[in-house]
């Protein structure tokens, strides 16, 4: 299904994503193919740049010690057929902060098809928009090539840039040198999702992968030291799309949503995934323990990317996650009809009761918003605030703190012409309060046609930024950041 502007306009929020740009149409380089996510600020850089002393306006705080690294879909060269946004080589952009002094580079993460696309000097994988290679496909390879262009987690030591589909690859900090696919030593046996959970009281990292072959989930989980301890199935009754799940103390949350995958379909020559408002969103709630039965919870159809945050609340545990009516179909992964009713990701919540396994659930927001984020150093303990961007236009123009307790917000607004993208909340170094530290995003200004770092206060959220650091050139829109503390990057 080839991927149009039409199948942009007028819809909202993209996976995990921003938003389209309706009636901003831009040209696209030629050679490239037409794609709204080759426009603008979504055209690729092709310069690797190191740039130290970076001009700032306003001051940056001497605690904030660290770097910040973003990851997105940046195509090494133009696409052999239609281009998808998740198609893109990823290439990393990052902020390094010490000393109240700010530098940056950008570098792609060399993968095996980077780097055999490299020595062609043209692209060879098809993307999720094409037919796929049938010869890959007949060997048993999965016909995509790995991006490593979605996300980023740091942990024990190795700064892992992930995909969906593959192996995450391990990149170093601050150098963001590619040291290659991270296997753990081989253990890995599954796909390895862009959103695995760091335990901020163990140092545990627990990573899942989904499959259309059973068993459709499995997670491993990771020892504070980076070693795979044990990897075990969830037992889903489909295969359904998962590109993220919730940790607690006691559980593991994994959302069995009516996005699933259908062989029958793609022989009869329909897209194989499928959204089914008739079929409910089951939660699966696995003991961390690995020991008891899972107890699944059934909720209403919809579908989510990104959990903003679980804990457990007594008899209870709560989920946070930025819920679609349906899947959105402007993907062009599912064969869903767009129609006129809203279908914006709003902030949502669950609440499981392990006694009588009733379900609770509803909108705390009617806000569109998305890329949710937390303190981390509490994460699946119970916290009060979430850091979401917010669309009120077709871009993040502004970011949204909202009290979960209160359920009221404070916004921050980007001003005319700028549009952010994630931000990574960043723990003052003595903090004690849940929100004491800095929100960190990627800001690109249109008139400027240059991106620059933005650093806001988390407690004084709506006020102007504390810092704005000034980047060499733009940084294209893209996906998910996270921040590398100093004291690891030594
Ligand atoms: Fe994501």
């Amino acid at each position: 299904m080839p991927l149009t502007r039409r199948h942009f306009l007028h819809h909202a929020l993209a996976a995990g994503a921003l938003p389209l740009l309706a009636n901003r149409a831009e040209a696209v380089p030629p050679g490239w193919p037409e794609s709204p996510f080759l426009e603008g600020n979504f055209f690729p850089v092709h310069e690797e740049t190191t740039a130290d002393d970076l001009k700032v306006t306003g001051t940056l705080p001497k605690e904030l010690d660290g770097q910040f690294v973003r990851n997105g879909p940046n195509p090494q060269f133009a696409p052999t057929g239609n281009y998808h946004w998740f198609d893109g080589d990823g290439m990393l952009h990052a902020v390094r902060l010490r000393d109240g002094k700010a530098s940056y580079r950008n570098r792609y993460v060399r993968t095996k098809g980077f780097e055999e696309e490299k020595k062609a000097g043209k692209a060879l994988y098809s993307g999720l928009l094409d037919k796929p290679d049938l010869k890959k496909v007949a060997a048993g390879e999965y016909p995509f090539k790995n991006a490593a262009n979605t996300s980023l987690t740091f942990h024990a030591g190795v700064l892992l840039a992930q995909w969906e589909g593959g192996e995450p690859h391990a990149v170093k900090a601050p150098s963001l040198d590619t040291v290659g696919a991270h296997t753990f030593g081989g253990k890995l046996k599954h796909a390895w999702s862009a959103h695995p959970k760091i335990d901020p009281e163990t140092g545990e990292m627990i990573g899942f992968g989904y499959d259309i072959k059973p068993p459709y989930v499995s997670f491993s989980v990771v020892s504070a030291k980076g070693e795979l301890l044990r990897t075990t199935p969830v037992e889903l009754k489909r295969p359904t799309m998962m590109h993220d799940f919730a940790l607690t103390a006691n559980y593991l949350i994994f959302p069995e949503q009516p996005e699933t995958f259908d062989l029958k379909r793609a022989i009869a020559g329909k897209m194989p995934w499928h959204f089914d408002p008739k079929l409910p969103t089951r939660f699966g709630l696995v003991p961390r323990t690995g020991k008891g039965e899972t107890r699944w919870f059934t909720a209403e159809a919809g579908y989510f990317f990104h959990t903003l945050a679980a804990f457990e609340d007594g008899d209870a545990v709560l989920l946070y996650a930025c819920r679609f009516a349906r899947f959105p179909a402007e993907l062009g992964f599912g064969d869903a009809v767009p129609d006129k009713t809203p279908n914006a990701p709003v902030l949502y919540r669950w609440r499981f009761d392990l006694k009588t396994g009733a379900v609770k659930e509803g909108a705390v927001d009617d806000v569109p918003t998305e890329f949710p984020r937390i303190n981390e150093s509490r994460l699946g303990r119970k916290v009060r605030y979430g850091y979401l961007g917010e669309a009120a236009g077709d871009l993040f123009d502004g970011y949204r703190k909202f009290d979960l307790e209160k359920g009221t917000a404070e916004r921050h607004r980007l001003g005319a012409g700028r549009f952010g993208g994630e931000a990574v909340f960043v723990p003052h170094p003595d903090a004690k309060a849940e929100d004491a530290g800095w929100l960190l995003a990627l800001v690109f200004d249109k008139a400027a046609d240059k991106s620059e770092l933005l650093v806001l206060d988390a407690r004084d959220f709506g006020a102007k930024p504390v810092a704005r650091v000034h980047l060499p050139g733009r940084v294209p829109y893209g996906f998910h950041a996270t921040w590398v503390p100093g004291p690891a990057l030594a």
